[in-house]
């Protein structure tokens, strides 16, 4: 670790979890704890809780949670130094240089390697553009009408025709093939060896809102295929939280920000002064992007392709902005076939206009809908007025579905008050048309064993909240339970800490128990325990027969664990045998 425990916690004791979370999601008070919409998974009604009280959050639908650190590491994609470093200087707590030597930190931080790796690639590839070996490159953007400025601006670079200078370069530098690889700078072919991934491109860094490269894109100079490369998921770089061009267009002074599909477009729209530009990265839009981007504004532009493909990734994005409810309109393109083309060929002044004639998405897709069906079959069009009634049952806002029922009725000719009382048929009634079914945690029942095993570690994982939850529990649990009866080893080093903490100050800091673990995963189940609350007043009777039946499961389980594996120990067999015995006695007392 880079810091020192006591100035980790000292941070973490200085930054108020419902503060910081608070300035990125919208908390509402309710009870012990704050809840808002997760941000980490797409929701309508609200799981996420963050508790002052234990200064941990936790979402009850996907299962993410921990403390203060581990939310910025999740939502800014930090590593766990760059959270402390970043909380610290929230709450002006001053930090020591990392007293490391260079060789030490490398090891100890493989996102800072790889993101160094990033930044010396991104400045190769765009010094190669402006030496002769870029020539090629520089022209075709030249051709395109790209200027210097946007060159500069854009970080735009070359990856040159052979086909391992960059893994060359970045040897020379101290870097080694796994990192590279796991950078997904270089590929490594078991006949050939490593070679660079990129090689004669355009090469576009994706630069993130912090200005770090977390990754690229690569174009081919002409008609070649596949047109683009681009940087797979790495430690750094995860495509369904990025878009290209945000840190540019979160500093932009227009209102709103526009989405388009292709990198190219982001540069032109940027270069025509339209610098809200930003652009998915090689996929179709992710919750994870609408999220994103509901921190930097509260309107978005559609300005997809205008053929069959980018109609459809309208609409998909459409619906994703809609269960997000994030206001979004949609500009057209025609008869252009994106951005990039209608500013080429027509100018800003000509985008500027088509800003403002957008159509809000609704209408878009009623436009769209128009389309499908036959206007002139009396079937047809029945069936396209009914989809029209479906589409405006999804606003939820009384005054603004009037409004749509009125313009509706009036461009397409229907009459209104049979589309009122349609729309009024479908109920209001969004929620049910959205799938939601993929962001739901599967629930797969395993073998018997399995269920057996999950079944086992509710009991240990129970327990454990109850300890967290009164603390006055521990001293006569303690007694009978060491760490080492539970099977779970996170759950074992919670149970642990939770001793240590009791032991040397009479109480337990749950989200100081969250810093002593790393990766997500732990997290997650750290978290699920610290959060959980039983929500019901019960008598002391009935806890003490509970936590009696619980401790007794979880003590049964790790004897009968030792017998199995005793092996042919006879004289241990019947020590654990008469230990086992002894379990039935056992009895809690609560008061
Ligand atoms: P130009 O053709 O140079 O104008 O590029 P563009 O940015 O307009 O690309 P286009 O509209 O064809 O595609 C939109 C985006 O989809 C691109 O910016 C890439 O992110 C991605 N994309 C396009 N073609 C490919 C491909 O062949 N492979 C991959 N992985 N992604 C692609
Ligand atoms: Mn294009």
């Amino acid at each position: 670790m880079f810091y020192s425990d006591e100035l980790i916690e000292e941070v973490r004791s200085r930054n108020d979890i419902v503060d910081v979370i608070g300035s990125y999601v919208n908390l509402k008070h309710k009870g012990n704890s704050y809840t808002a919409c997760c941000p980490f998974h797409h929701e309508k009604t609200p799981s996420f809780h963050v508790s002052r009280e234990r200064q941990m959050y936790h979402c009850f639908g996907c299962g993410v949670g921990g403390n203060v650190f581990t939310f910025l590491m999740e939502h800014e994609n930090y590593s766990f130094p760059e959270a402390v470093e970043a909380l610290a200087e929230r709450a002006g707590v001053s930090l020591p240089e990392r007293n490391m030597t260079k060789e030490e930190r490398k090891k100890a931080d493989e996102r800072t390697r790889i993101k160094e790796m990033n930044k010396i690639a991104a400045g190769y590839f765009h010094y190669l553009l402006k030496t002769e070996h870029g020539n090629g490159a520089l022209t075709y953007l030249k051709n395109r009408g790209i200027t210097d400025e946007m060159i500069t601006q854009f970080g735009l670079g070359y990856s040159d025709k052979f086909s391992d200078d960059l893994y060359k370069y970045l040897k020379s530098k101290g870097y080694k093939d796994d990192e590279m690889l796991k950078a997904g700078l270089i590929k490594v072919d078991e006949k050939y060896g490593p070679s660079d991934r990129f090689w004669n491109r355009v090469m576009y860094p994706i630069i993130d809102p912090n200005n770090r490269v977390i990754g690229f894109g690569g174009r081919v100079l002409g008609d070649g295929v596949p047109k683009y490369i681009n940087s797979q998921d790495t430690p750094v770089f995860d495509k369904s939280r990025n878009l290209y061009g945000l840190n540019l267009a979160k500093k932009s002074k227009r209102k709103g920000v526009i989405f388009c599909e292709g990198y190219m477009d982001v540069i032109s729209m940027h270069q025509a002064g339209f610098d809200n530009a930003v652009a998915s990265l090689g996929t179709a839009l992710t919750v994870g992007q609408v999220n994103l981007i509901k921190r930097y504004t509260d309107r978005v532009y559609l300005a997809y392709d205008s053929d069959e493909a980018g109609t459809k990734a309208a609409l998909r994005a459409l619906q994703i902005m809609r269960e997000f409810e994030m206001p979004a309109r949609v500009i057209s393109l025609k008869p252009y076939k994106d951005p990039d083309e209608l500013i080429q060929n027509e100018g800003m002044e000509e985008f500027e206009r088509r800003i403002e004639t957008a159509v809000s998405g609704i209408m878009f897709e009623i436009d769209i809908l128009e389309h499908n069906y036959n206007q002139n079959d009396p079937q047809e069009k029945t069936e396209f007025q009914k989809e029209v009634a479906k589409c405006l049952s999804r606003i939820m806002e009384p005054l603004e579905r009037d409004n749509y029922i009125n313009s509706v009725s009036e461009k397409y000719s229907i009459d209104v008050k049979a589309l009122k009382e349609a729309v009024t048929a479908y109920g209001v009634s969004g929620a049910a048309n959205i799938d939601t079914s993929v962001f739901r945690q599967q629930e797969r029942r395993g073998s018997p064993e399995e269920e057996k095993e999950k079944q086992q570690l509710k009991t240990e994982r129970v327990l454990i909240t109850w300890l967290i939850n009164d603390n006055e529990l521990i001293p006569a649990i303690e007694k009978i339970l060491s760490p080492y009866d539970f099977s779970d080893p996170v759950y074992r080093s919670v149970v642990e800490m939770i001793y240590q903490q009791y032991t040397a100050s009479n109480k337990v800091e749950p989200a100081v128990i969250m810093n002593h673990f790393e990766s997500r995963e732990d997290h997650e189940k750290v978290s699920s325990i610290m959060q959980q609350d039983f929500g019901v007043e019960i008598t002391a009777n009935e806890k003490s027969g509970a936590i009696t039946d619980l401790v007794k499961r979880i003590k049964r389980k790790s004897i009968q664990n030792r017998i199995d594996n005793a092996g042919a120990d006879l004289e241990k067999i019947k020590q654990l045998m008469v230990e086992k015995k002894s379990i039935e006695k056992i009895k809690i007392n609560v008061f």
